[in-house]
């Protein structure tokens, strides 16, 4: 049977990305004589505008039968602007995280050697950097309740919290990508403040004792994010928690050079999704100038994690790596003329053919 793709192009620059994505994944379908079915779905400001719902049913459906979830963007100004908006398009990531039990959000940090000078950080301190953040995607502050205000509006709280399963189970998937790696985990915490930040040290620490070829260090979220941009190749799997994990990996991103550049791939109970790390970008859609290139190794990363051709994902990066030496790069990252987003796709797809 052919294996069915999700397409959840989203909002902003989601569609025209992902558009590239797809050149790349029908590139890799001719050069592997093997064929997807695909299945497109609304998702984000889009939905809400069609369906009222940021994530509907059928694409939630839609998503359940497919074995992998390709994803844009979602996001709109139109709601980032009216703080009385009572649906917003945000909501339906995080549905969609929920309810297909994505616990873990892979985001692999590496450099691409011809982009190194792009890096604001010193170029002696980026070659080489090859580490992964893996945050839980599913608890944590982004979900706990009570949340909400004060009848008198004039408090607000939100809830932070973990059970010993959520944080088991992710630390499970550090410790076996470590082995898979450079054998060590970093698990980035606040336990000096925060008692669900004890619960992860304590149920990391005492997971680790199955992992005994694997090296495991605590840091604080403070300290993390002084030496990840001070001295980011001394980590290789980061483990932490939602929020913190959210924060990190955007700041990570600038050791790459472009925020534009990073794929992410979220895994767990159902199927698993694909998507870059950027979001919507509003200002840029339509416009052709959007990169590509964090949906097209989002798709590398689908065809390694969910769809058992890893020899595919190879070849699409090794494609990015070709074209961005070539000078063939849009604005974020060029050296030279900058190229448009489709143009990226296009010599990226037939690289690959
Ligand atoms: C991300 C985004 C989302 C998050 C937003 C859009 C809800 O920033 O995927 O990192 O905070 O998780
Ligand atoms: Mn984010």
């Amino acid at each position: 049977m052919n294996k069915r793709i999700a397409v959840l192009a989203g909002d902003g620059i989601g569609p025209e990305v992902v558009e590239q994505a797809l050149k790349a994944v029908k590139a890799i379908e001719k050069r592997f004589g093997c064929q997807f079915e695909y299945a497109p779905a609304l998702v984000g400001a889009v939905a809400i505008e069609q369906t009222g719902n940021p994530y509907p049913d059928e694409t939630h459906e839609i998503c359940m039968r497919s074995d992998a979830v390709l994803f844009g963007a979602i996001g709109d100004p139109k709601y980032d602007n009216d703080p009385a908006a009572k649906v917003r398009p945000e909501q339906g990531l995080l549905a969609m995280r929920k309810k297909l039990g994505l616990y873990a959000n892979i985001r692999p940090i590496t450099t691409f050697k011809s982009l190194v000078h792009k890096s604001p950080l010193k170029p002696e301190l980026v070659d080489g950097v090859d580490f992964m953040v893996l945050r839980e995607l599913t608890g944590g502050i982004y979900f706990g309740e009570p949340r909400g205000r004060s009848e008198n509006g004039l408090t607000a709280f939100d809830t932070c919290t973990y059970q010993r399963y959520e944080v088991e189970r992710i630390a499970r998937l550090a410790f076996e990508y470590a082995r898979q790696r450079r054998q060590k985990v970093t698990a980035v915490d606040k336990a000096n403040i925060l008692a669900t930040s004890r619960l992860w040290r304590e149920t990391v620490r005492q997971l680790h004792a199955e992992y005994p070829d694997v090296s495991l260090e605590f840091m604080f979220v403070d300290n993390a994010a002084m030496q990840i941009v001070t001295f980011p190749k001394k980590f290789d799997v980061v483990v932490t928690e939602n929020m913190f994990g959210d924060i990190l990996t955007d700041e990570a991103s600038v050791i790459t050079g472009s925020l534009g550049l990073l794929p992410s791939a979220s895994v767990g109970i159902h199927t698993s999704v694909f998507e870059p790390v950027h979001g919507s970008y509003p200002q840029a859609a339509g416009k052709d100038i959007a990169n590509p290139l964090g949906a097209i190794l989002s798709a590398a990363l689908m065809f390694e994690y969910a769809l058992g051709m890893p020899e595919a994902g190879q070849l699409i990066r090794e494609a990015c790596e070709q074209s961005i030496a070539q000078g063939i790069a849009t604005t974020d990252i060029a050296a030279g003329k900058a190229c448009g987003t489709s143009e990226v796709g296009d010599r990226i797809a037939s690289c690959l053919v």
